[in-house]
Parts: C-alpha cells; structure tokens; sequence
C-alpha cells in the first residue's frame, strides 16, 4: 500500500479511461481520485473518497491497507468525484462521522441524502486529535465551490488540498516525477475550473503561507514532494498583472475566408514578435485553450457568419472564455460574412464578464481584399504596441 507517511496511506483510484469531467473538460490522460487514510495512535481517518463508479476499488485498497475501522471521514469538497463514495463509506463503517464545515454539510445532505446526525462540523481553524497526528481544518472557499477545504497534518507536514492544486491525470507515480508535465496538467486543471474564482484563491494561498509544508497530497494526480512548484504556479497563475506576450487565436471557418484572415493575421503577429497559438475550435482540445488563456495577454476569435449571426463553434467559444473570465487585457474579433451579419454583436455581448480592452472588429465580405488585409496589418500593430506598453516585449 502506498504510504506518504507513517501510517498515512493513499487509498484512492487512478481513472485510466475516463476522458471526460462534467461532460466538459477533456481528459486526454485520464484523472485520479485520490483518497488518504491516517491511522492515528487513536483514531483513524479517511479524507475524501471516490468516485462513485470507483467505490469497489476504494474497498479493496481500505481492506488491503488493513483499515478495520473509521472513525471520521473528512470531506473538503461535495463534489460527487470525492463524495460520491461517503453514502457506501457509511454502510461499511456505521461508527463513523462525516466531518465538514457547515456549507459543504448542507451540499452533501442535498447530494447524497444524508442524515444531520451522520456529521461533526468543524469551524475553520478547528484541529482534531487522532492520538500522535493532529489534523487542523483550513477553510479554502472557491477551489472551485464555496464549500471547499483543506487539512493539515501537522506532525507529518502534509497538507490535504482536495481539487487545490489539482491535476488530471492517471498515473502509476505516487509523487510527482517530471514536473513540467504536472505542471501544465496542472495549469489545465487551474484554467478549467478555478481561474474565475482567482481573488478567493490568493486570499486562500495568503491564508496557507504561514505553514511549513513539507508535501501537498491534491485529490486528483501526484503529490508534491516540492510545494513550491505548485505553489509559486499558482501565485502567478492568479497574479492580475503576470500576463505573456501572447495570443490566443481561436477561430472557425467554413469556406476558407475566416481561415485565410486568420493565417495572415497569425503570420503578421509573429513578424512583430507577438507570441501566438492558432486553435481551429473544430478540432482544438479546449483544454490546451485554456491553458493559453491562463496567462496570454490577448484573445481573438475568429468566425465566420451563419444563420445571420456568428457560427456556433465561436459562440461556444465565447462563452467558455466569458465563464472562465480570464485576465487577458485585450480583446478581439475577425471574421466574415455574405450579405450581413450579427455576428460582432452576439460575441462581445457574450463576453461582458471580461475586463478587457474591445478592439475595432476586422471583417471582411466574402474573401478577404486588400483592405481587409491592410486592417489586420494595423490590427496586429496594435496588439504589437498594447503588448510592448505593458512591458511584455
Ligand atoms: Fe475534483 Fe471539484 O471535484
């Protein structure tokens, strides 16, 4: 049984196969839900369990970690990827407790149907003995629900962040090995579903600075037998300020207009030296969009019109980069039409939750002339110069 330390057990599951969350987010190598059990001199522990289609597993690795008993079972987070398993967790062991804060409490009678009495509320700050390991509760609210939280074991120096600092992704390693693919599995995992929320997350990562982690064991991939790297990712993930000379492009194009537009207007990016990523959304793993927009300065996308208005590959688009708000400065629209088009005013009416800059739109009517092309010359000129103005090159 893999063991982090003396007599605390990683019991989760890794999830090979799965290649989709919330019916949303890729998954090109699979996630984990991970688990932990420590058995104190008095009292054991399990800290979030599994998804519910995992449970069997979850079974077999408390059994094999020689868990004969439960006496609290700690949920940070209600989700059901780490909840899901409470309802069955409660029928192999009818003594133990579920400990949470309030809010997550009243999400998981509402999720899984439980019973006020199967809880113990903990307030934020609140320790609790097992015998020789102490586990102190730290609320960390919009990791990515209000309700989340971590755990700190003091005596080992192990704080358990569930989804913070999480990253998707299947592996047999229990600690992380190549740090550059944790990382941007990672920063996927951070653009995904924390990044809108990134204010609550430096207030959360002020609130943990004081402790002296040794490892953070996430609830999805390895753990981190070096905090800093994930930690200083995250200070500049969240940073408002730390942006990258970059561009996201992200376009659709059905009759080689938008198409041609685009790839003249990515080449004149990088003559001027402006950093930039081509996405045709027809065949782009949103993730790795995502990715770039974490921290690229600038966004366009790029449509061209049907049915009167913008195609609704770039709607999705739109909507995703509005829900995802994230804290690029600048932003832009090219694309194309027949006899008239809505298209402009349908995509920055979707993207009102982004603080940025709105550039002049390019459009061109049919295929892109001269004039079209002399726009997108200026166009990227300016993204050359608002990028140089904020010190980026
Ligand atoms: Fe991994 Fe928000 O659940």
């Amino acid at each position: 049984m893999r063991m982090l330390a003396e007599r605390v057990f990683e019991v989760g599951v890794q999830d090979w196969d799965r290649r989709l969350f919330d019916e949303l987010i890729p998954l090109p190598v699979g996630t984990s839900y991970n688990s932990y059990l420590i058995k104190g001199s008095e009292k054991t522990a399990l800290l979030d369990t599994v998804d519910p289609a995992k449970t069997g597993l979850l079974v077999d690795h408390l059994v094999r970690a020689g868990a004969d008993s439960i006496d609290y079972i700690i949920s940070h987070h209600a989700e059901q990827d780490h909840s899901g398993s409470i309802p069955d967790m409660l029928l192999m062991y009818p003594d133990a407790k579920v400990v949470t804060n309030p809010k997550c409490k009243a999400m998981l009678i509402d999720h899984l149907q439980l019973e006020e009495e199967q809880f113990i509320e903990v307030a934020d700050g609140e320790t609790m003995s097992l015998g020789d390991k102490t586990l102190q509760f730290i609320y960390t609210p919009w990791v990515h629900w209000p309700e989340t939280m971590c755990t700190w074991l003091a005596e080992d120096r192990i704080l358990f962040s569930c989804d913070f600092f999480g990253s998707h992704q299947a592996c047999s390693n229990l600690y992380v090995e190549d740090e550059t693919l944790t990382l941007q599995g990672a920063k996927r995992y951070y653009g995904e579903i924390m990044m809108p929320f990134r204010s609550t997350i430096r207030n959360n990562l002020q609130k943990l600075a004081p402790l002296a982690i040794d490892k953070i064991a996430p609830s999805h991939g390895p753990v981190y037998p070096r905090p800093a790297l994930i930690l200083d990712a995250y200070k500049e993930w969240t940073a408002e300020d730390k942006v990258n000379n970059h561009v996201v492009m992200a376009y659709v194009s059905m009759h080689d207009s938008t198409q041609k537009m685009t790839e003249y207007f990515v080449d004149a990016l990088m003559e001027r030296g402006v950093g930039v990523t081509q996405f045709n959304l027809t065949v782009a793993d949103i993730g790795e969009v995502v990715i770039e927009l974490v921290d690229a300065a600038t966004v366009v996308i790029g449509s061209p019109t049907v049915l009167v208005g913008a195609h609704p590959t770039a709607l999705y688009c739109a909507a995703l980069v509005n829900a995802l708000r994230p804290k690029t400065k600048h932003l832009g629209i090219i694309g194309s039409f027949g006899w008239g088009s809505k298209m402009i005013d349908q995509l920055t009416g979707m993207l009102g939750n982004v603080k940025a800059e709105v550039f002049e739109p390019v459009l061109a009517k049919g295929m892109a002339n001269e004039k079209v092309y002399t726009e997108l010359d200026e166009l990227a000129d300016l993204i050359a110069a608002k990028h140089k103005a904020l010190g980026l090159m």
